[in-house]
């Protein structure tokens, strides 16, 4: 620094006012350079339905400026955004040579044909949106072991079929935090190992597919889960014991499955941080566990459409946040009155409507409710 200072000082006064010009100079943005460019246009050119967007996407400008795109102070494309834009036509695997591309949105488009492994495996993105779409075919994860940033991956809502890639295939991607592949067409058993090699992985919606065979107990080694819906699929079996080890777990929803067993109490109290829990058109039996009551942030409760029989336990008292009790279609029976209702003041409805029989007593009136949807009027 010395030696620096130094050297300006016996210059002549011009080169010093030229060396703090260039210094004191804000630092500019630059454009994109030809060859980003040219993968975009090999992106424009898989469209068969740009959505007007070559209009805009034009040759003689900076592609920083045009719509959809997003570059940062180098003139690197670091987003592509073209959510909800008609775009028909496939996905160019081109996109995946923007290497400081961070982001992907083509949600809610036409697009049909596959989603490229290069975009998935590529060594710089982190979020692909490619939900409501009309993509098809089997999912393809590259097995590449080289480093892959992605963290959110949503392709819910198109038309993937086949088997899902399996455990080892996920191992890459050891940075997924959230995974959506729920609406689509995926058929065979669940994947028995996600994080072990996917430690961060929040959320896992893989609702609304054909997914058979039993729930993996490695799901409990999942210590981040905040969110696990695997509703409306084909899945038996039994919840496993070390499912309630996924303790950061806030939303556990398995509706409309072939599950069943008994409700263990030991196991839900682990599960404190819970605050939906939606297991109806199943089949599960037994009666709602007494320590339901340390589920202090239960908001939703659904344990609809089963064979569950007994009485609601009073330690529901402590669920002081619970908005909505869904019951119907079980044989719930016994006093209602066990339940301090007045204590849930926030809840606004209790669905107890009963298909098959009927519940014996209400605050101790001994009239047969075959029909009984309450809401906040009545409790
Ligand atoms: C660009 O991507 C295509 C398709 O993935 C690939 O064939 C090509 O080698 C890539 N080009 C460069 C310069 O990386
Ligand atoms: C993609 O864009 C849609 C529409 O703007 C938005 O709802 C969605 O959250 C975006 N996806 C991600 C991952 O940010
Ligand atoms: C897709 O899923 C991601 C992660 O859950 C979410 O952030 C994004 O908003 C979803 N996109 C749409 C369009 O719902
Ligand atoms: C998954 O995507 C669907 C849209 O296909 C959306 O409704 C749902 O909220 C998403 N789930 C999560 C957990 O982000
Ligand atoms: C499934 O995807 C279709 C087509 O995008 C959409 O119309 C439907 O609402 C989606 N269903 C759910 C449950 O997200
Ligand atoms: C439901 O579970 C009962 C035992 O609890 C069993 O007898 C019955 O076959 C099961 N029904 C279905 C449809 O799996
Ligand atoms: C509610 O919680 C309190 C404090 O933990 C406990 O003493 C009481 O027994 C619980 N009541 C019920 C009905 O579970
Ligand atoms: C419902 O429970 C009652 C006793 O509380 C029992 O007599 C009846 O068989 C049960 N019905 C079914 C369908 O399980
Ligand atoms: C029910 O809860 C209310 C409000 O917390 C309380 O004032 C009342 O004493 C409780 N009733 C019984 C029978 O415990
Ligand atoms: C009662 O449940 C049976 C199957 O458990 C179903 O077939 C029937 O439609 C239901 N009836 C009503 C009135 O919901």
């Amino acid at each position: 620094m010395v030696y620096i200072n130094t050297r300006i000082h016996q210059a002549n006064p011009s080169l010093v006012l030229a060396l703090v010009l260039l210094i004191g100079l804000p630092s500019t943005t630059r454009s994109c350079n030809q060859q980003e460019k040219t993968s975009l246009f090999q992106f424009l050119a898989e469209l068969s339905q740009d959505g007007d967007l070559a209009t805009s996407w034009h040759n003689n400008k900076d592609c920083c400026t045009w719509e959809g795109i997003t570059c940062n102070m180098d003139g690197r494309v670091t987003a592509v955004s073209l959510a909800s834009r008609s775009l028909q036509g496939h996905i160019s695997p081109f996109l995946g040579n923007l290497t400081e591309l961070l982001h992907i949105n083509l949600s809610n488009n036409l697009l049909s044909g596959g989603l490229p492994k290069e975009l998935v495996s590529s060594g710089s993105i982190i979020v692909i949106d490619i939900s409501f779409n009309r993509l098809d075919g089997e999912l393809q994860l590259s097995s590449s072991t080289a480093y892959q940033p992605l963290k959110v991956l949503n392709i819910s809502s198109n038309l993937f079929t086949g088997q899902f890639p399996s455990s080892s295939t996920w191992e890459v991607l050891k940075n997924l935090v959230a995974l959506n592949a729920s609406n689509n067409s995926f058929t065979g058993q669940l994947p028995t190992h996600f994080c072990t090699s996917s430690p961060s992985l929040a959320i896992l919606e893989l609702s609304y597919n054909q997914f058979s065979g039993n729930i993996p107990p490695g799901l409990g080694c999942c210590s981040m889960l905040r969110v696990l819906k695997i509703g409306h699929n084909s899945l038996s079996g039994t919840l496993p014991g070390e499912l309630f080890d996924a303790t950061s777990l806030e939303l556990l929803s398995f509706p409309r499955n072939g599950l069943q067993g008994t409700l263990e109490g030991q196991n839900f109290v682990k599960l404190s941080n819970l605050a939906a829990l939606d297991l109806g058109e199943n089949n599960f039996s037994g009666k709602i566990p007494e320590s339901i009551g340390n589920l202090r942030r239960l908001k939703e409760l659904y344990l609809n459409d089963n064979n569950m029989y007994g009485e609601l336990p009073s330690t529901l008292t402590n669920c002081t946040d619970l908005i909505i009790i869904g019951l119907k279609c079980n044989n719930f029976s016994g006093e209602l009155a066990k339940v301090n209702f007045s204590n849930l003041a926030k809840l606004k409805t209790l669905d107890l409507m009963q298909n098959r029989t009927a519940f014996s007593a209400f605050f101790g009136v001994g009239v047969l409710y075959d029909q009984l949807v309450l809401s906040r009027y009545f409790i």
